[in-house]
């Protein structure tokens, strides 16, 4: 427990984080909207995608996101996260997201693309 104190602690921030869709949004540092973003998706997606920038994703068929800008523009995913539909989504839940958190989801997704298109 004392030794991965430091991480369990920055993992209660970002679920603080994640916990605080209160109508006011959060006034958010850049790297405190990423981090926002990296626990969201742990969260709503990663039971299917693989959401770091690096491994597997659980289900076969969802891409990883580090890839998503060889399907997609990644800039554009964020109407589809504030409406809740996601083209090309036919077997994901149904997910509506605070546009703080939608930004934050983004600005994330942007920091972890693979460098190069392969
Ligand atoms: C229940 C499993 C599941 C969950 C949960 C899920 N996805 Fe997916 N997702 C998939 C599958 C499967 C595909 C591939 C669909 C296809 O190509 O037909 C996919 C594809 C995608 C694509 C690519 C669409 C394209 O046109 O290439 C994006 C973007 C995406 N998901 C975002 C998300 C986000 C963001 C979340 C969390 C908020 C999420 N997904 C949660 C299963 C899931």
């Amino acid at each position: 427990m004392i030794r991965i104190g430091g991480v369990l602690a920055g993992l209660g921030m970002a679920a603080a984080l994640v916990g605080a869709a209160e109508a006011t949004p959060p006034e958010l540092s850049e790297a405190d909207q990423v981090a926002l973003g990296q626990a969201l998706t742990a969260r709503n997606c990663g039971m299917c995608h693989a959401t770091g920038p690096t491994g597997v994703s659980a289900s076969p068929q969802a891409p990883p996101f580090r890839q998503l800008n060889q399907h997609i523009d990644v800039d554009r995913l964020g109407e589809g996260l504030a409406t809740g539909i996601l083209t090309g989504h036919p077997a994901m839940p149904e997910f509506r997201f605070e546009p703080y958190e939608v930004i934050s989801i983004i600005k994330y997704l942007k920091s972890i693309q693979a460098k190069t298109r392969t």
